[in-house]
């Protein structure tokens, strides 16, 4: 059968099967397309929506007309069309742009005034992404509408278990508090809320607290869509260059690989299609990081250490342009977001090595990569007792559902009160890219492709007495369609 116009209801199908509802203004924008299109424009929304619940005319119209100035570009080079809709994003060219890095933004003193800043921020920006689920009243107004059931939207203060076995969560915003009652299956979604985390909540008031039914919280839409890149990235982490536990062997098998020197055919195949390789920190193992750490050194100047990460990452071919971003062992300030290497330590490395901070959101040909070193992971495995270090993507994937790296203020990652919050995830990457606990895990959550990558040095005696079990010398290559998992030790 023919289809001649595009149903409603197809519409309203396709988006719900990517996980959207689909405002009739957009459906209506929808339906004056050629049939043949369809497919291909509601993939592209999708993949661009970055946190809308509700897709509206306005999300589609820019697309349509990028696309439609793209089919005239094609057609004025009279370059034969692709029989498929083209994604807008395979169009650009293959340059790395820099989404977004406090490199060079850094503008916090520690002041009173720089938290109040740091914290509205933070409020604003989640709270923007839950008002596509929640309709909140302001907290000082509860307890003054009319109405049954309330909504609001706050910042985590505190929780606790009551004596009657509910969990009492005390919720802000900017015009009071409230706590919220959670009982039953919501009790165990309330006591795995972290400090300074901001959640939807609706609800019955019942004398002064309000008796949950629904805790929302910011998350990322659900996006089925895979496509291939056409290129691989290489994904690795923490390589420690100055430890005395840096495993040089499995190191140098990585390079040979990456260079084409071993392996077989489709090893090499996989290797020569790698055209980024992207590095989430602890570049160097840095100097006084812990304590004794002297002693597990092999270079004990930082220099010398950043000299020799230089040496290493330019034994890696020339066509791989390397993104390399900081943690908490380099030589910048500990307190995140971090900026990039200094200029000193910068300028030692190649100019296929693009200097970012920590947390960096980066534009690879169209593919969005966000790396973030991983500190805020030791908190989630702390405070949420089914995570644990050997699992590594459930606690990137709670990064995720909160749209913060590092949701809890004021625990083992330090965070800098800068002006705007560099942490929250703004836009939905298609990557996120971690290490620092040194455990390898990969796995998708909601689409995004979630790696935390292992590490190049062995066991340490620190972590021996912290009883943390590396997994080192495992690099996954991803190309937007499938996962391959290297292993060099
Ligand atoms: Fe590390
Ligand atoms: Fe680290």
């Amino acid at each position: 059968m023919v289809i001649k116009d595009i149903d409603s209801k197809l519409i309203i199908t396709k988006f719900a099967m990517y996980g959207y509802n689909v405002h009739p203004s957009a459906v209506e924008v929808l339906k004056s397309l050629a049939p043949s299109k369809l497919d291909g424009v509601i993939a592209e929304v999708c993949r661009l929506a970055n946190g809308s619940f509700i897709i509206t005319a306005e999300d589609i119209l820019p697309i349509l007309d990028a696309i439609k100035s793209c089919e005239k570009k094609v057609e004025s080079q009279k370059v034969k069309s692709s029989p498929s809709l083209q994604p807008v994003s395979e169009l650009d060219s293959g340059r790395v742009n820099i989404v977004k890095d406090i490199t060079g933004n850094s503008c916090c003193e520690g002041s009173v005034e720089d938290f109040v800043a740091y914290f509205n921020s933070r409020y604003e920006k989640l709270s923007r992404l839950l008002r596509n689920r929640v309709n909140p009243i302001p907290i000082s107004s509860v307890g003054k509408v009319r109405a049954e059931k309330v909504e609001v939207i706050g910042m985590v203060n505190d929780v606790r278990e009551t004596a009657s076995g509910n969990a009492i969560v005390e919720l802000e915003d900017k015009t009071g508090f409230i706590n919220v009652i959670a009982s039953g299956k919501l009790k165990e979604v309330a006591m795995e809320l972290l400090g300074d985390e901001v959640i939807g909540v609706s609800g019955i008031l019942k004398g002064r607290n309000l008796i949950a039914d629904r805790i929302v919280f910011p998350d990322v839409p659900m996006n089925g869509v895979k496509r291939n890149w056409g290129f691989g990235v290489a994904f690795t982490s923490d390589t420690h260059f100055g430890s005395d536990a840096f495993i040089e062997d499995a190191w140098n098998r990585f390079v040979s690989w990456l260079n084409c020197e071993i392996g077989d055919e489709r090893s090499q195949n996989l290797a020569e299609s790698v055209k980024y390789v992207v590095i989430a920190g602890d570049i160097v193992d840095g100097i006084g990081i812990y304590p004794g750490q002297e002693k597990e050194l092999a270079i004990v100047d930082i220099y010398q250490q950043y000299e020799e990460a230089a040496y290493q990452l330019d034994k890696l071919p020339k066509r791989v342009k390397i993104i390399l971003s900081p943690g908490n062992h380099d030589a910048v300030r500990q307190a995140e977001p971090q900026p990039c290497l200094l200029k000193e330590h910068a300028s030692l490395f190649s100019n296929n090595v693009i200097h970012v901070g920590n947390p960096a959101l980066v534009d690879v040909e169209g593919v969005k990569i966000l790396i973030y070193h991983g500190r805020s992971l030791d908190d989630l495995v702390t405070k949420i007792p089914r995570l644990s270090y050997e699992e590594p993507t459930k606690a990137m994937e709670e990064l995720l559902k909160r749209r913060h790296l590092a949701p809890s203020y004021g625990n083992r990652s330090p965070i800098a009160p800068e002006k705007e919050d560099y942490l929250v995830i703004d836009e939905v990457p298609d990557v996120l890219h971690s290490g620092h606990i040194h455990t390898y895990g990969t796995s998708f959550y909601r689409g995004v492709f979630l790696v935390n990558s292992s590490c190049w040095q062995s066991q340490t005696e620190f972590q021996r007495k912290m009883n943390l079990n590396p997994t080192p010398g495992i690099v996954s290559v991803y190309n937007g369609n499938s996962v391959s998992k290297l292993k060099f030790c």
